[in-house]
């Protein structure tokens, strides 16, 4: 291809997706936690040279809010059709690039080497444009292919207006075009209003360019799973499931175990490290980066994380978390917002962390609370320790040094300053700062009275 051809993707987003039956413009809806609208831009990012335009309508100001950045919008209002929505990117578009791809927002499935097929076959075509089409059994009300005896491209005609026997035919129109940006804006004019629905459709640009002569190319794709739409939300589910696979299948060929794929959720996005298994149940979410050689699950759910290498998750939930080397963590453990564990932390058993720092190998084995707390290197947390880090009003600090040994059921009344070596005796409720080397013992249960033993001869 041409170094210097200037290649713009529209996105057609306007419509409300009734079927969707939803207050949220469908482009919205998320698939594998991203917005469906996500996944057709970061398939066109490296197919277009030019920032991409998405047309709006339906909760324009939704879904331009959404895109900030990452797309131009376009406001087509009132929505009378896929071709009167292509018409409207002209007046930003007129001039500035050579090819136009057009695509529906509601496609995400679309792979960027589809739109790559595309548009080398536009890039080969003399004609004005090339299209991608699908041949497959169920139609999913689809634009249905005409093709002449020689079997060039001569309509595509819309399910609510096709014929019994056009009915019958089984290619389709997939929803990705690549024009010659020229001809595109006059051809656009030219679309008449469909008896159908009243709507001018994009669709009828082939008889356009069939009028005029010119020849339309077609690229006749064979993955079925690719040209999912979705219209309603089972679609939406069959694309969900469809998308997750793809992401497990890249993760697999990149080095990573899944002992159960289809019981392994993984958000789009997700960065993980080779030799690192995941096991059944686990949903990971978000901005999460996972190193090498880890065991993550089963049953976790980790979102926002970030994970080293060698690290154990088992049945916990992580979130805005992170975890250095050769950390192990559960079962039933939790990390909440700002917890950072650093390398070769042990945590067990119902534990909780949240804004707070452990240092390396700190061991926290079972039952407690930790928050807005420093911990220092080997420091040992027994079972039950609670950081009282809450006075109802604000939260304070609990400070603790290196090697120090919290025992058991201690309570930790923030602020609070622990030094290096100290330690606590079980249920010490701590109040004051405990200086270093220094034992501090709170509350030992008291002789009441001595029980009168009750002889057996009674
Ligand atoms: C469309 C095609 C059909 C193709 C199918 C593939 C037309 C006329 N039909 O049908 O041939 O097989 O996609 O998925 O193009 N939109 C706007 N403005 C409008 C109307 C729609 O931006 O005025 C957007 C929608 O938001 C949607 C996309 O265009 O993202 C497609 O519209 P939709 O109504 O879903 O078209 P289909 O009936 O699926
Ligand atoms: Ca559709």
């Amino acid at each position: 291809m041409e170094k210097h051809m200037k290649i713009t993707a529209v996105l057609l987003a306007a419509g409300q997706g009734t079927r969707m039956k939803s207050d949220m413009p469908k482009v919205l809806h998320p698939l594998c936690g991203k917005p469906m609208l996500w996944h057709v831009l970061e398939s066109l990012k490296e197919v277009a040279t030019e920032k991409p335009v998405v047309v709006v309508g339906y909760g324009a100001d939704e879904v331009t809010e959404y895109l900030g950045d990452s797309a131009r919008s376009v406001l087509q209002e009132p929505q009378l059709g896929t071709g009167h929505a292509a018409m409207q990117t002209e007046s930003l578009l007129k001039g500035k690039t050579d090819m136009v791809i057009v695509t529906y927002a509601d496609m995400p499935l679309l792979r960027n080497e589809t739109f790559k097929r595309l548009v080398e076959t536009q890039h080969l075509n003399p004609g004005p444009f090339s299209l991608l089409t699908i041949i497959a059994d169920d139609p999913r009300g689809f634009g249905r292919i005409i093709r002449k005896p020689n079997g060039t491209v001569e309509a595509i005609v819309e399910e609510n207006i096709a014929t019994p026997e056009q009915k019958q035919i089984k290619e389709l129109n997939a929803g990705a075009y690549c024009f010659n940006a020229d001809w595109l804006w006059g051809a656009l004019k030219r679309i008449e209003k469909n008896p159908g629905k009243g709507e001018y459709y994009l669709t009828d640009v082939v008889e356009i360019a069939v009028k005029d002569e010119l020849p339309v190319q077609a690229v006749v794709h064979d993955d079925f799973i690719e040209t999912i739409g979705i219209n309603t939300r089972i679609h939406l589910s069959e694309a969900e499931a469809a998308m997750r696979q793809r992401i497990n299948h890249s993760h697999m060929l990149n080095g990573v175990s899944m002992t159960d794929p289809t019981s392994t959720y993984i958000e789009a996005g997700v960065k993980i490290g080779k030799d690192t298994t995941i096991m059944p149940n686990t949903y990971i979410h978000g901005n999460t980066v996972i190193g090498e050689r880890n065991v993550i699950g089963p049953n976790s759910v980790i979102r926002d994380t970030t994970v080293g290498n060698g690290c154990k998750i088992l049945a916990s939930v992580t979130e805005s978390a992170i975890l250095e080397d050769d950390v192990d963590i559960g079962p039933f453990a939790r990390l909440r917002k700002g917890a950072h564990l650093m390398r070769h932390v042990h945590m067990g058993n119902f534990g909780e962390v949240k804004d707070s720092t452990l240092h390396e190998g700190v061991k926290m084995g079972h039952f407690s609370y930790i928050g807005n707390a420093n911990i220092g290197a080997n420091t040992n947390i027994g079972a039950g320790t609670i950081t009282a880090n809450y006075d109802g009003e604000k939260k304070n600090p609990t400070t603790i040094g290196e090697n120090v040994f919290i025992g058991s059921d201690t309570m930790l009344v923030a602020p609070l300053e622990i030094g290096d070596g100290a330690k606590t005796g079980a249920g010490a409720v701590v109040t004051k700062n405990v200086p270093e080397d220094t034992l501090v013992v709170g509350m030992p249960a008291r002789a009441i009275r001595k029980f009168e033993k009750k002889s057996k001869q009674q």
